[in-house]
């Protein structure tokens, strides 16, 4: 039987790794990196240095690479786009479980911060374990969040006393799906959603490239600080070709 394992990385700071994911990446035979171009060389060449950094001198291990399939972008149907990219995902983790791991072995997919938040890798083996025609064991490495470097980076809890928290989407912000919990935490934004609720009384806590030397945090009430962080943002994606950022909406204390 193979065994795959999904280790969360943490997300930016190679410090972010936990003692069980060291345990994990010194189990491994295989890492499966998938090549995401050459604008998010950075992120892949974290994934090689942590494997250099908490591997074991002198324990063997590769590296199987392999070409991350896209998106379709611009006209098409959302949900629809997603749907075909996790299935053109499924049949290249498929294929390279099937055919660069020999039985017996353990292969691992190194996930950004941890795999169940906004992570398709999960669903993706379970999806191909339901196809039947590839059989392998798996386990899953949890690892700390962009939203938790986001609170610790600006010192800040996530909720207000005994109240609840919302993670939700860029897309579904600036769609008006405007939730009323009081802390809204708000990732994958390619469209300034911020810009569509910067009327009402909030305060933001914003954070691109969390724990990594871009870092950049910008913290204030989100009507006078709004259009800093969209010219921070614009330049910022365009002098490293890409942005990861996350924010926190928060009542006023
Ligand atoms: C596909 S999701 C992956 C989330 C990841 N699994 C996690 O646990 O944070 C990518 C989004 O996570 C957020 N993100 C990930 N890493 C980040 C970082 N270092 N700084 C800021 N935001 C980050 C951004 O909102 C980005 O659009």
């Amino acid at each position: 039987m193979k065994t795959i394992l999904i280790i969360g990385i943490g997300a930016g700071d190679p410090e972010y790794i936990t003692m069980q994911a060291v345990n994990a990446l010194n189990r491994v035979d295989g890492f499966f990196i998938l090549d995401k171009g050459p604008a998010k060389e950075k992120l892949t060449d974290l994934r090689h240095e942590i494997c250099q950094r908490y591997i074991s001198a002198g324990r063997a291990y590769r590296f199987i690479e392999a070409h991350c399939p896209e998106r379709v972008r611009g006209g098409v149907d959302y949900s629809a786009s997603v749907a075909d990219l996790n299935r053109d995902k499924q049949n290249t983790f498929e294929r390279l479980i099937d055919e660069a791991l020999a039985d017996g072995e353990t292969g691992a997919f190194l996930a950004w911060g941890d795999p169940a938040l906004y992570d398709s890798t999960i669903r993706i083996l379970r999806a191909i374990l339901a196809e039947g025609r590839c059989h392998f064991e798996f386990e899953v490495i949890p690892g700390i969040t962009s939203v938790q470097a986001l609170a610790a980076r600006h010192k800040v809890p996530l909720n207000r006393i005994g109240r609840s928290v919302e993670i939700t989407t860029g897309r579904r912000l600036a769609a008006g799906q405007v939730s009323d919990a009081d802390s809204l935490v708000v990732m994958l934004d390619a469209e300034d959603a911020y810009q569509q609720v910067a009327n009402r009384d909030r305060y933001i806590y914003w954070g691109a490239y969390l724990g990594t030397a871009d870092e950049i945090l910008i913290a204030g009430p989100l009507k006078e600080v709004a259009d800093d962080i969209q010219r921070t943002r614009q330049a910022a994606r365009q002098a490293n070709g890409w942005i990861m950022d996350t924010y926190l909406l928060r009542d006023p204390d």
